[in-house]
C-alpha cells in the first residue's frame, strides 16, 4: 500500500489546491468487462503515468464476488419490466473489498451530476477513486443509497454500460496529476480551465494552402503573443460558449 495523507488535507497544498504527490492515486474499477478498458489503459497518457507511479489502476472483476456457481451479477426487475437489474450482494461485496478508509466512491450514471474539469480537478486531489460501472437497466437503488459518495453521468446521453464512461473520468482525472502531463502541455492552459476555451492554436509552416498563420504568432514578440491568446480565449469563448461566461 502506499503512504496515505489524510483525507481531510486531501494531498493538498492550501496555497495551490494541488494534489502533493505522496503515493499513487489509486484507482479501482468495479465492472463486469474488466479486459473492456484493456487497450485504453495500456496505451499513451494513462499508460505513463502509471509506469511513472503516478496512478495505479485497477481493474476489479466484479464476478469475483459472487457467490453461485454461474456467478450472477444481474437478475429481473421488482414489479415487472423490461431487462434485468444488477444486484446489490456483488457490488457491495467488492466496494467493501478495495475501499480503504480514503476511498471516494462513485457511481456512473446517466442520472449523475453531469461531469466537468471542475469535477475532474476535484477528483484529482483524492488519494483513492472507485468506480462502480452498471450495465443491463443499471444497479439495484440500494448500491445507490447506501454505498457511493457521488454519481456521475458523462453527458445526458445512454450508453451500454459504464466502463467507457469510467474511463472518460479517469482520463480527464489523471492528466491533472503533477507531473503526468510533462513537457506535453499544461493542462492549466486547456479549455474550462479558468472558465474560458483555449486560443485557436497552429504549428509549422506558417502558411499552407494559402491560410497563413496570425503574424503576431510569428513576431517573436512573447507579451503581444500572451495578449493576443487571451483576447481570442475571450472572443471564442464568447462565440461558441457563452453559457461559460455567463456561468463565472
Ligand atoms: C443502459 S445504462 C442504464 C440506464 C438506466 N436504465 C437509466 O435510465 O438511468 C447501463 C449503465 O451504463 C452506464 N452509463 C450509461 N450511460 C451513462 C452516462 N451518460 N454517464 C455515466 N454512466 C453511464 C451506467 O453505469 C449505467 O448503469
Amino acid at each position: 500500500m502506499w503512504p496515505r495523507d489524510s483525507r481531510s488535507a486531501a494531498g493538498m497544498t492550501p496555497e495551490s489546491g494541488q494534489k502533493v504527490m505522496n503515493g499513487p492515486l489509486q484507482i479501482d474499477v468495479i465492472t463486469i468487462f474488466p479486459q473492456m478498458l484493456a487497450g485504453f489503459l495500456g496505451e499513451s497518457m494513462l499508460k505513463r503515468a502509471v509506469r511513472m507511479g503516478k496512478a495505479d489502476i485497477r481493474m476489479v472483476n466484479l464476478r469475483d464476488y459472487t457467490t453461485d456457481a454461474h456467478r450472477t451479477t444481474d437478475d429481473r426487475p421488482y414489479g415487472g419490466g423490461p431487462g434485468m437489474i444488477m444486484k446489490p450482494e456483488p457490488i457491495f461485496s467488492a466496494v467493501e473489498a478495495v475501499r480503504g478508509e480514503k476511498a471516494r466512491v462513485i457511481l456512473m450514471t446517466p442520472q449523475g451530476r453531469r461531469f466537468d474539469q471542475a469535477m475532474a480537478r476535484e477528483l484529482s486531489r483524492e488519494s483513492h477513486l472507485v468506480f462502480i460501472c452498471g450495465h443491463y437497466e443499471g444497479v439495484d437503488e440500494r448500491v445507490r443509497a447506501a454505498l457511493v459518495d457521488d454519481e456521475i453521468s458523462i453527458g445526458d446521453y445512454v450508453l451500454t454500460n459504464g466502463a467507457l464512461p469510467a474511463a472518460v473520468v479517469i482520463d480527464a482525472v489523471v492528466r491533472l496529476l503533477p507531473g503526468v502531463l510533462g513537457a506535453e502541455g499544461a493542462a492549466e492552459q486547456d479549455s474550462f480551465e479558468g472558465g474560458l476555451l483555449e486560443h485557436e492554436q497552429y504549428t509549422r509552416p506558417a502558411e499552407f494552402r494559402g491560410m497563413r498563420v496570425p503574424d503576431v504568432l510569428v513576431s517573436g514578440d512573447h507579451a503581444e503573443i500572451a495578449r493576443w491568446r487571451e483576447a481570442r480565449a475571450q472572443e471564442r469563448t464568447l462565440e461558441r460558449r457563452p453559457d461559460l461566461k455567463k456561468n463565472k
